[in-house]
């Protein structure tokens, strides 16, 4: 299949004309349906965009995405030139930009490839670092068995692990959603986002020269992407780091209320 490299873009709240919208990008491996929650918990009046990156929910394919672009792939660049082709595409000119995880990696690729779009960074549960070894080995393996067995089943036991302690025990119901929606992703885009995230360099440096008003939020309980990730972030940024209580990985499911208003409030620093 071809595409113009165009990704799925939802509008999930409509806002006030002529705001800068904030533009939230999931983790892996799911798509915009994990943000739901707080977009529904924002004061206001904001203009709420969340893109399906590249081979989750209705997007194209990474392949197809950078044959488009030009790009070369697997690789984070090449979904954050998707994020802004597509936004540039549907006439947006400034955002402020929220990712999740591999979302944030994103993220940090479009601050440094995209930066005159940039009004606003928020990186929540996630880490500026490249992989160490062992990790980047652990990725390529599981991108392989992902294609060997025709199945997500690799990665389905991430529907546990991304949640914190708590809500592991006492939340059911929000390991049934990410079941749900690990199983709606495509084996393709499961393996290309593994091979990309694996190639991803050290993007510390990049955030040392981000000027635009910048959130960093963890949760307490976050042992994908810990607490001291999220404070190597926030020293390079130059601002303080937001902790949730009783959340692990998944902040904005497992504890949507100060996870909106932390997002509230960059999108009022930002001009949003
Ligand atoms: C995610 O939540 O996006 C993943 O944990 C990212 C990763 O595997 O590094």
């Amino acid at each position: 299949m071809t595409t113009d490299g165009m990704l799925a873009l939802h509008r999930l709240r409509a806002g006030r004309p002529g705001s800068v919208p904030l533009v939230l990008l999931h983790g892996f491996p799911l798509d915009h349906r994990m943000w739901l929650d707080v977009t529904d918990l924002l004061p206001g009046d904001p203009t709420v965009l969340a893109v399906d990156l590249p081979g989750f929910g209705v997007s194209p394919i990474g392949e197809d995405v950078a044959e488009a672009l030009g790009g070369q792939g697997p690789s984070i660049e090449v979904m954050a030139d998707g994020v802004a082709a597509t936004l540039r595409g549907a006439g947006v000119t400034r955002v402020v930009v929220a990712g999740l995880s591999m979302g944030g990696y994103v993220a940090m690729a479009f601050a440094e490839r995209h930066a005159d779009l940039l009004a606003g960074l928020a990186l929540l549960d996630t880490r500026s670092g490249a992989d160490a070894d062992a990790a980047r080995d652990n990725r390529l393996r599981i991108a392989d068995a992902v294609l060997a067995e025709d199945s997500v089943e690799p990665v389905l036991g991430m529907r546990t692990t991304l949640l914190g302690a708590t809500s592991r025990v006492t939340r059911p119901d929000l390991v049934e959603h990410l079941e749900t929606w690990i199983g709606d992703q495509g084996p393709r885009g499961v393996a290309w986002a593994q091979r990309a995230m694996a190639a991803r360099p050290d993007r510390t440096a990049v955030l040392r020269e981000v000027t635009c008003p910048a959130l960093v939020l963890v949760g307490e309980q976050d042992e994908i992407a810990p607490p001291e990730a999220a404070g190597v972030m926030a020293e390079a940024l130059g601002c303080e780091v937001v902790v949730v209580p009783r959340a692990g990985h998944m902040t904005p499911i497992e504890n949507p209320e100060p996870v909106a208003a932390a997002l509230s409030g960059l999108l009022h620093r930002a001009g949003g």
